[in-house]
C-alpha cells in the first residue's frame, strides 16, 4: 500500500494535463466497471448533488484525481437521460475558495423551477490544520457548469464539534420551506442531526435545532449523509452512522442504516417505528444519497457509494477506485421498504450468447430458488472451488456470504463473511456482476447486498446447488468513461 504525504494527498490539480497519463493507464485495467459510474482517475466516494433537472439527472460523486486516496475532494459531474446511460462532465465544484481550501465535500441538489441549485460542503482548514466546515452553495449556469455563490450560507454551530457536513436539502410543501439536513456530532461525541430552514433556497437559512430520533441518541459518534424521504405516506430516515461496530456488521466501523417512521417538522422529532434495518448487507455500501425530483411519491431512487472509508481495494495498486452502485428505487409496502434495480436496466441485456458455464465480467443474473438450503458459488475457478460463495439456510432463513474464497482478498481484517438475514423464504435473487462488483437483489427487493470483487482470470465459473431455473445476460457498456475534466 503506498504511503501519501498530506502534500501529495492535497495537491490542487491546475491542469487536465496533470492526470492524463493517469487516466491512459488506468483505462486499460481490466477492473474497469462498463455501467456503473466510475472515477475517470483516483478515487470516487459519495455520491453527491443528485437531482432531475429539466428532463436530465445530474449526480456528482466525491473525487481525488491523484490516485485511491482520500485528501482533497473535487465533486465530479455526470448526467443521465435515463439512470442508466452516464456521460462524463467534468469537474462539478473544485476546492478553490479559502472557505473550501481543502475539499468541496458532500452535498445535494435540487431543481427549484428554472434553477438547479446544491449544497455543499466547504471544507476550509487553517495553517494549524484546525477544520471549519462551511455550508455553501452552487447553482448550474447557462453554460451548464456548477457556479459556486460568492459566500457561505451558514458556518458551524460552536456547540458542535469539528464534524458538520453533507448537506441535503429537501422541499416541505405543506410547510413551503427548504430544509437542509446536516450530519453533526455533538460535543459529547454522539452522532446526530443538525436541522436548518429556509423558505428560499439560497438565502435566509436559519437554524431550527437538532433532530430528536427517540431511543437512537446514541447510535454511532457521527452522522454522515443524513436524510429524510416520503414514500407513499411514510417518512424514511437514511443516514451512515460511523465510529461503532453494530451487531452482525464485523469489525466494521462505518454503516448505512434506515429506519421507517414519522417525521413531524414541529417538534423536530422523526419517530421510529422498530429499530434501523441496513439498507445495505454487503460489505461494501456507504452514504447513499437519494435523488431530489422525483417526480413519483410512491418511489425514491437512491445511488451510494460502493465502497468504505477507511479501506483498502486492491485496484489502489492502479491508482484508482471506488464506484457508484446502481440507482435503485424504493418503496415501502406493507410498512417495510423494498429495494428495486433501476427500471429500463433491461435494455442492456445483450443478444449475445452465453457461454455454458461461463460468468461475463458484465452480466445480469436471475436465478428461481426452488425451497430448501441452497448454494450459489459465482467466480469460481475450474474446478469449482473458491469464489464468492452464498449458502442459505433455510432453517434460519439466513444466507451468508463468502468472500474469503477469491483469489484476491481484501480488508480481512474487517470482514470476508456477512449474513443476510430474510423474513420471507429465499425464493428469487437478481445479481448485477460488472467488471469489480456484485449486486445481489433477495426477493424482488426485500434485501440487497453490494461488494466489490476482482476476479482473475481464472475465476469465471458459477455453479447453483441444487439445480435450479436461471436466467442469465450479457449487459453491454452505459457509462461513456471518457477523459472530460
Ligand atoms: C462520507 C464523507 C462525508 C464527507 C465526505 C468527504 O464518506 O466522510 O461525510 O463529506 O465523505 O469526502
Amino acid at each position: 500500500m503506498r504511503e501519501w504525504t498530506r502534500d501529495e494527498r492535497y495537491r490542487v490539480l491546475h491542469s487536465p494535463d496533470e492526470i492524463r497519463e493517469l487516466y491512459d493507464r488506468v483505462k486499460l485495467s481490466p477492473y474497469r466497471q462498463t455501467y456503473h459510474v466510475q472515477p475517470i482517475t483516483g478515487l470516487s466516494s459519495d455520491p453527491n448533488g443528485f437531482a432531475l433537472h429539466k428532463g436530465v439527472w445530474h449526480l456528482c460523486y466525491q473525487w481525488c484525481p491523484w490516485g485511491a486516496v482520500h485528501g482533497l475532494k473535487y465533486w465530479y459531474h455526470v448526467t443521465s437521460p435515463d439512470l442508466i446511460h452516464w456521460k462524463n462532465e467534468g469537474i462539478g465544484l473544485a476546492p478553490d475558495r479559502d472557505y473550501d481550501n481543502k475539499g468541496t465535500h458532500s452535498g445535494s441538489a435540487i431543481s427549484v423551477g428554472e434553477e438547479l441549485v446544491f449544497f455543499y460542503t466547504g471544507n476550509h482548514r487553517d495553517e494549524n490544520w484546525v477544520r471549519t466546515p462551511w455550508t455553501c452553495a452552487a447553482f448550474l449556469n447557462a453554460e451548464g457548469k456548477l457556479e459556486k455563490l460568492p459566500e457561505p450560507l451558514f458556518g458551524p454551530r460552536p456547540d458542535y464539534t469539528e464534524h458538520q457536513r453533507d448537506p441535503k436539502v429537501i422541499y416541505n410543501k405543506a410547510r413551503g420551506r427548504y430544509y437542509i439536513f446536516l450530519g453533526a456530532q455533538s460535543a459529547d461525541k454522539r452522532g446526530c442531526v443538525l436541522v436548518y430552514s429556509s423558505e428560499k433556497p439560497l438565502e435566509g437559512w436559519r437554524f431550527e435545532g437538532e433532530l430528536k430520533v427517540p431511543g437512537f441518541e446514541r447510535l454511532g459518534g457521527m452522522w454522515e449523509c443524513p436524510y429524510v424521504v416520503n414514500i407513499s405516506g411514510t417518512d424514511v430516515l437514511i443516514f451512515s452512522p460511523q465510529y461503532t461496530t453494530l451487531p452482525g456488521r464485523g469489525a466494521s466501523t462505518n454503516h448505512n442504516v434506515y429506519m421507517l417512521g414519522k417525521m413531524d417538522f414541529d417538534t423536530l422529532t422523526f419517530t421510529p417505528e422498530g429499530g434501523y434495518h441496513f439498507l445495505d448487507y454487503g460489505f461494501d455500501f456507504y452514504a447513499a444519497q437519494g435523488a431530489a425530483n422525483v417526480p413519483d411519491p410512491d418511489k425514491a431512487i437512491l445511488v451510494g457509494w460502493i465502497g468504505l472509508p477507511d479501506n483498502h481495494y486492491p485496484t489502489e495498486e492502479e491508482d484508482w477506485e471506488g464506484s457508484m452502485s446502481l440507482p435503485r428505487e424504493l418503496r415501502v409496502r406493507d410498512g417495510k421498504l423494498l429495494q428495486t434495480p433501476i427500471s429500463g436496466v433491461e435494455q442492456l441485456r445483450s443478444d449475445e450468447p452465453i457461454r455454458l458455464g461461463f460468468l461475463p465480467s458484465a452480466c445480469e443474473m436471475q436465478v428461481n430458488v426452488p425451497a430448501g438450503d441452497f448454494d450459489l458459488n459465482l467466480f469460481t475457478r475450474d474446478d469449482g472451488s473458491g469464489g464468492l460463495r452464498l449458502h442459505y439456510d433455510e432453517k434460519t432463513r439466513t444466507c451468508t456470504l463468502d468472500r474469503s474464497g477469491m483469489d484476491k482478498r481484501f480488508n480481512t481484517n474487517v470482514f470476508e463473511v456477512l449474513d443476510v438475514p430474510l423474513e420471507e423464504p429465499l425464493s428469487s435473487l437478481r445479481i448485477f456482476i460488472d467488471r469489480s462488483s456484485a449486486e445481489l437483489f433477495f426477493n424482488d427487493g426485500e434485501a440487497v447486498f453490494t461488494t466489490h470483487v476482482y476476479p482473475t482470470e481464472r475465476e469465471h465459473g458459477f455453479e447453483i446447488t441444487p439445480d435450479a431455473p436461471f436466467r442469465l445476460w450479457k449487459l453491454e457498456k452505459s457509462v461513456t468513461d471518457e477523459f472530460v475534466v
